[in-house]
Order: C-alpha cells, then structure tokens, then sequence
C-alpha cells in the first residue's frame, strides 16, 4: 500500500497512520517557568536526544489553535531559555495525563496533578521530584517549521543539556535499569507502551 500523506482516508485508513509509525516516541514531559515566576508542565512526544556531545534534546510544539499564540511551554522558553524534560515512568502515567489539559498560563499543572516539585542545579525550573530522571536544559534555538494548511506552524525547540538528576533507585551496578520504572513511550492514536524487557547486541567488529 502507498499513500500520500493527509490522504489516507481515500486508501481505506481511519485514521492518519504517521505516528502509529513513527512509533514508539519517548516523552518528554516539559517543565518551565514563565519571566513571572508561574510553573507549567505538559508532555511532548515529538521529542528526542539529538546529540551526545554535547548533550542535546529538541522538542515540537503545534500551535494550540489558529492565530493563536504558541503553547505555554514554548512561550515560557522564549521568555526564559530554560526548560526540564522529565522523564516519565510508568507510575506517573495518570499525572503526565493531567497535565496535557490545555490549562490557562497562570495555571500550576504541578498543582493540578499533585506532582511534588524538586529544586533544580543549572536552572531556576523545577523538576519532577519523582521522576526516575530529568535533564536540566538551556535553550539553543528555535526552527519554526514549515506552514500547515492553516498557515500556522510548528516550532522545534532545541537544548543544551546542562545537569541531569537521576533517581538513585534505578541505578544498578553503575547503570540506569530501565525496567526499573518502565518509561512511557506513545504509540499512535490513544495508545501507549511501557519499557518492561531489554536486550543487548553489540556492534561488528
Ligand atoms: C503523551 C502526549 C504527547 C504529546 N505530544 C505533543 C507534542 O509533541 N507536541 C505538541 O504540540 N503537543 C503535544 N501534546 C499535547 C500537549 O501536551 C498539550 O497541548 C498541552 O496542553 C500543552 O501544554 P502547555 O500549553 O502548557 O505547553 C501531547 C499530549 C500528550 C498526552
């Protein structure tokens, strides 16, 4: 089967199977501060480590609404060039959930979902004090990406990881065990998955 992208209704498709393919993403659940001192905190899954040295994320957010402003997590960056990726753990599920309401600016969604804040090293936003990890980031840039139909646009914000925290729970013989806490990933349509089994396999010589 080929289909054109936005025309998978004509080959028989219910629904637009990109991110059902471009699947399993990690979450990004981001947190930042706005130049008045408000916490936000939402989950992104157009999200991603784009480097290791140094060590870089980049995270994708769609407009909330035509010729509307940007979502609360960009616009706080654009203010402060600060932001949190928290890394979330199958326990976390139903708060992450909370927080991808579309809540007012001024809204605390670490309020709105009981999620305990812990202070960070290299910026002024907090983290997830249970998260099994997060990664303290400073912006790099932002690439407004290309119009949609509407004429509105995506814009990629990219970081610069500058500390991270690690739960010291999941760390066994020196390394993070993942299957410790399970990290969400989303699938396409409303569907999840959850890191329970590993393997490993080396490189050719
Ligand atoms: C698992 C999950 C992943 C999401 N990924 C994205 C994403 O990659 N880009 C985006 O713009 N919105 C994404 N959303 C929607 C945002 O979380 C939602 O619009 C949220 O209200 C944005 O909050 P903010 O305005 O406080 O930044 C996602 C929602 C969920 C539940």
């Amino acid at each position: 089967m080929f289909i054109y992208p936005n025309k998978y209704e004509e080959a028989g498709l219910s629904h637009n199977p990109f991110k059902a393919i471009v699947s399993p993403r990690p979450i990004g659940w981001i947190s930042t501060r706005s130049s008045d001192g408000h916490l936000n905190i939402a989950p992104y899954s157009f999200f991603n480590a784009i480097s290791e040295q140094p060590p870089m994320v980049m995270f994708s957010s769609s407009p909330k609404k035509e010729g509307s402003l940007g979502k609360d997590s960009l616009l706080n960056i654009e203010d402060t060039e600060e932001f949190v990726v928290n890394i979330v753990s199958y326990s976390l599920r139903e708060k992450m959930n909370i927080t991808s309401k579309d809540y007012p600016r001024e809204i605390n969604e670490f309020e709105k979902a009981g999620i305990e804040v812990g202070q960070c090293k290299t910026v002024s936003v907090p983290h997830v004090k249970f998260a099994p990890a997060s990664l303290e980031c400073k912006l790099w840039k932002t690439l407004t990406l290309p119009e949609k139909p509407d004429g509105s646009s995506t814009t990629m914000i990219m970081g610069v990881v500058t500390g991270m925290n690690i739960d010291e729970g999941v760390i066994k013989n020196g390394k993070i065990d993942v299957t410790s806490y399970e990290p969400l990933a989303r699938l396409g349509y409303y569907d999840y998955s959850q890191v329970k089994d590993t393997f490993s396999m080396r490189r050719p010589d």
